[in-house]
């Protein structure tokens, strides 16, 4: 691979093929024997620090992308930003789990970061190599949640950073936040991948860094959940790891931090990563139907689910690797089925947004299918919290987000689950008896 040198700052493409970066290190799996002696990490040494430092008070310490920095050694430690993101929960989903006649089922809730989603693991490892390369300005263009994540960490380094998001596409918790954490926030009359264009060709002319996934030192951030998930089980591996595929950068992420593992001698074997698509923003999904040969061919992307509109995904060469090499599949899942799975997820007292819930849409198709079995492990990646748009659920609750036709299709049984599910406030005079018959009435349902 080449880097052309007048743009080696923010084009992360190879200028002869075409092909993005990625960071490999002496030891990382696929990169070249190195005569050279190499810092070969010891396996039972570093499960014991990467613990350790839990209960230590220093920042990067704090970190659950930082402790494991000996897998990260990409800026100086002085140089890091972070907001304390990562080292979040695995929870148990017991319910959704008895449903579908699994023993069990975890997810792992990202939606537990400072911002609310995934993208800081990935931002604090991306935006800390801008600020050791002197750069003042840093910018992406997103569906939301890079936006919020990028504005809230350039904040915190005392950058200034200039968000592009397609108008009117993004839910309303997103955009509040870029507004609130400074950032020059520009709405596009387009959609994602229109800003996608529009901001490569700014980085071309002007001296700012893109913090968009194409960015590789994001993905070196984004890779350490797959490392907290195998602590968190004791370092026994899961038979499944479940994602949702918008850019198609997280899942890549994922696989690359789980090879990473195994060629160190963590662990033995890595999970099958799938990854699921909205029906609406599917090009991997009729890429892979068309026999997985050639180019993707872009979609125009439509969905609810607006962190996953996206038709012309960057990483998926990237994403295609990591589900054939672990032996994943790609699925596509209807506006209903998001629908019905973000509802259960929230009925767990868990909750997500609509991209995230995609993967328990996905996961009864693999039950169903018979590719996940009743005794297999499976974890389901939570990318958002519930709060990026509670629009969403406040119109699924109020039966208002689906169209009749999406619901003519409907069985019996899912038609019930919308209706056990359905929570519309109720409005009530404000009286003792009147409440107390409504709670009356309310008992008489199931939960
Ligand atoms: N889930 C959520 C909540 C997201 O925000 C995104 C992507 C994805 C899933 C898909 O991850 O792109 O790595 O396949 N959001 C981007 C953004 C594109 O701009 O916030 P992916």
């Amino acid at each position: 691979m080449r880097i052309d040198g007048a743009q080696a700052q923010s084009n992360f493409r190879c200028v002869e093929c075409g092909e993005l970066f990625e960071v490999e290190y002496a030891w990382s799996a696929g990169a070249p024997e190195s005569k050279a002696p190499v810092y070969r990490p010891n396996p039972l040494a570093l499960k014991h620090l990467w613990q350790e430092r839990k209960s230590s008070t220093l920042a990067v310490d704090q970190s659950g992308v930082w402790r494991f920095r000996e897998l990260l050694p990409i800026v100086s430690e002085d140089r890091v930003v972070t907001l304390r993101e990562g080292d979040t929960p695995l929870y148990e989903m017991p319910r959704v789990a008895s449903s579908l006649g699994l023993n069990w089922l975890l997810a792992k809730h990202q939606g537990m970061n400072p911002t609310g989603s995934f993208k800081d693991t990935g931002m604090t490892a991306a935006l800390s190599v801008a600020v050791s390369r002197g750069f003042t300005w840093v910018a992406c263009a997103s569906t939301g949640n890079t936006s919020a994540a990028m504005a809230a960490y350039a904040a915190r380094a005392g950058l200034r950073s200039l968000v592009l998001i397609p108008e009117g596409k993004i839910a309303w918790g997103k955009l509040s936040q870029s507004m609130d954490y400074g950032a020059t926030t520009v709405q596009l009359k387009t959609d994602f991948d229109g800003c996608v264009k529009v901001l490569a060709e700014i980085v071309k002319r002007a001296p700012i860094y893109l913090l968009n996934s194409v960015n590789p030192y994001r993905l070196e951030g984004q890779k350490t959940p797959a490392f907290e998930i195998l602590e968190q089980l004791e370092w026994q591996v899961p038979q499944h790891l479940i994602v949702p595929g918008g850019n198609l950068a997280n899942s890549s992420a994922l696989g690359k931090g789980l090879m990473e593992m195994k060629h160190l001698g963590f662990i033995k074997r890595v999970p099958k990563i799938s990854v699921i698509q909205a029906e609406g923003a599917n090009p991997l999904y009729r890429w892979m139907q068309n026999g997985g040969q050639g180019q993707l061919e872009p979609v125009t992307a439509e969905t609810r689910a607006s962190a996953i509109r996206i038709g012309n995904p960057a990483s998926w060469k990237k994403a295609a690797k990591v589900i054939a090499e672990t032996g994943g599949w790609v699925e596509q899942v209807s506006e209903r089925e998001i629908a019905l799975a973000k509802a259960e997820i929230g009925a767990e007292g868990i909750g997500c947004e609509p991209a995230s819930a995609v993967t328990l849409a996905g996961l009864k198709k693999l039950v169903a299918d018979g590719r996940v079995g009743q005794e297999e492990t499976a974890v389901l990646l939570l990318t958002g919290h519930t709060l990026k748009d509670s629009e969403y659920t406040i119109q699924f609750h109020r039966g208002a987000l689906l169209k009749d036709e999406e619901m003519a299709g409907a069985s019996a049984a899912e038609r019930a689950e919308f209706a056990r599910l359905q929570r519309d406030p109720l409005v009530l005079e404000a009286d003792v008896d009147v409440v107390l018959r409504a709670l009356e009435k309310e008992a008489g349902q199931p939960a």
